[in-house]
């Protein structure tokens, strides 16, 4: 009987997603003979079995196009939001992927829809992923596919953020996306000459970034674009949040527990408000107007890049062969030019955030760019 793949696209949308599905079905349908159903919006659509057939004209035209024809949600199997509580929603799921004859899953996602898949996968799915988030926070692939677009659109709003912070002498406080990881504001503030970087990976120090912008002006230059990772932290929120962390470790009871969460949550919440904070001490300290822009989701919108296209078409056709050989349970990681198959369950549940010898982080130092250490 022909082989039957059931496709989901989940959590944040990324560029690259349609041309992913266009991969894979070309591939699964034109050379391998396979059927491709996909489920709407991530694993609610596998719950509530709303599906979509990825073959033939369905495929046409996807290559350029941002977003995901599937749609997606950030639900999550075991965690089900129905009607204001949250339920295990697996063995509706797994029903319907054996009505549907499915041979594998394919989930196309980040770090949670990894970790979803890998349960998926522990309660007896076929499933393979691929690596999509504009985070690039994913273990053992070279590359998240998603991250060159929104790298890409960070840089050139960091360009373009020079010439107004330049005519009008000013600081602009630029918040890139990135999660808990600093790749994208690291790599889109080299590429786009940022004077500081901040990232989650180094806890900043206030006046070290105010000492920085001082110097500048004292050199005669009177404006500074400071790149801001939306998971940034100072030094003191870093040590508030890890006293949060290590009482939800030692927490002995449910009280203990909750309490511990409220703190961790309290600092989230605060973390919100950050860019403007920063941008308002920065001021006080260096007597330099400022601005603050928050690229948001705009990092993430539209048509993917060259390269985009290229990691998803090698990642969709590949992910189709594996699947025509009856090889489960793996992510299929970008590796130098081409692709590798790793054990889902080396990827689930970690996250890849920048090293400290990370060669980029070198260059910034070597340029003299602040990164609040
Ligand atoms: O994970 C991708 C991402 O874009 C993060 O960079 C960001 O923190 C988050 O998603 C935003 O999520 P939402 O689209 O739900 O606001």
């Amino acid at each position: 009987m022909d082989r039957t793949i059931g496709v989901i696209t989940a959590g944040g949308d990324t560029p690259g997603l349609n041309s992913a599905l266009r991969a894979l079905g070309k591939a699964a349908t034109g050379v391998y003979g396979m059927h491709v159903i996909g489920f709407r919006d991530g694993f609610r659509g596998l719950m509530e079995n709303r599906t979509m057939r990825l073959e033939g004209d369905a495929l046409s035209g996807l290559l350029s196009v941002g977003g995901t024809i599937l749609g997606t949600s950030r639900d999550k199997p075991h965690r089900m939001p129905m009607g204001g509580r949250h339920l295990d929603m697996t063995e509706v799921m797994m029903r319907n992927y054996e009505n549907h004859h499915l041979d594998v899953l394919v989930c196309l996602g980040g770090g949670g829809t990894q970790k979803s898949a890998h349960r998926l996968m522990q309660s007896g799915l076929n499933v393979l992923t691929i690596p999509k988030t504009i985070d690039n926070d994913i273990m053992h692939t070279d590359v998240s596919f998603g991250f060159d677009t929104a790298l890409g659109i960070a840089t050139e709003a960091i360009d373009r953020l020079h010439s107004t912070a330049h005519s009008h002498h000013r600081i602009i406080v630029v918040e890139t996306m990135g999660h808990n990881a600093g790749w994208l504001a690291l790599g889109a503030g080299l590429a786009g000459g940022a004077d500081v970087i901040l990232i989650p990976e180094i806890p900043y120090d206030l006046h070290k970034v105010a000492q920085a912008v001082t110097a500048r002006r004292q050199r005669g230059t009177n404006f500074s674009i400071v790149a801001v990772s939306e998971g940034a932290l100072s030094k003191e929120e870093a040590e508030a949040l890890a006293a949060g962390e290590a009482e939800l470790a030692a927490a002995t009871n449910k009280k203990e527990r909750k309490l511990a969460k409220e703190k961790i949550r309290r600092l989230q919440i605060d973390q919100h408000d950050h860019v403007s904070k920063l941008s308002r001490q920065l001021e006080q300290l260096t007597q330099l107007e400022s601005r603050v822009t928050i690229l948001g989701h705009v990092q993430r919108g539209g048509a993917p890049s060259a390269v985009d296209r290229l990691l998803t078409t090698n990642l969709g056709t590949a992910t189709a062969r594996l699947a025509a050989e009856g090889q489960f349970g793996y992510m299929v990681a970008v590796k130098g030019a081409g692709t590798a198959a790793v054990p889902l369950e080396n990827v689930a549940g970690h996250r890849r955030t920048v090293p400290d010898d990370h060669p980029w982080l070198e260059s910034a130092r070597n340029l003299n760019i602040c990164l609040g250490d």
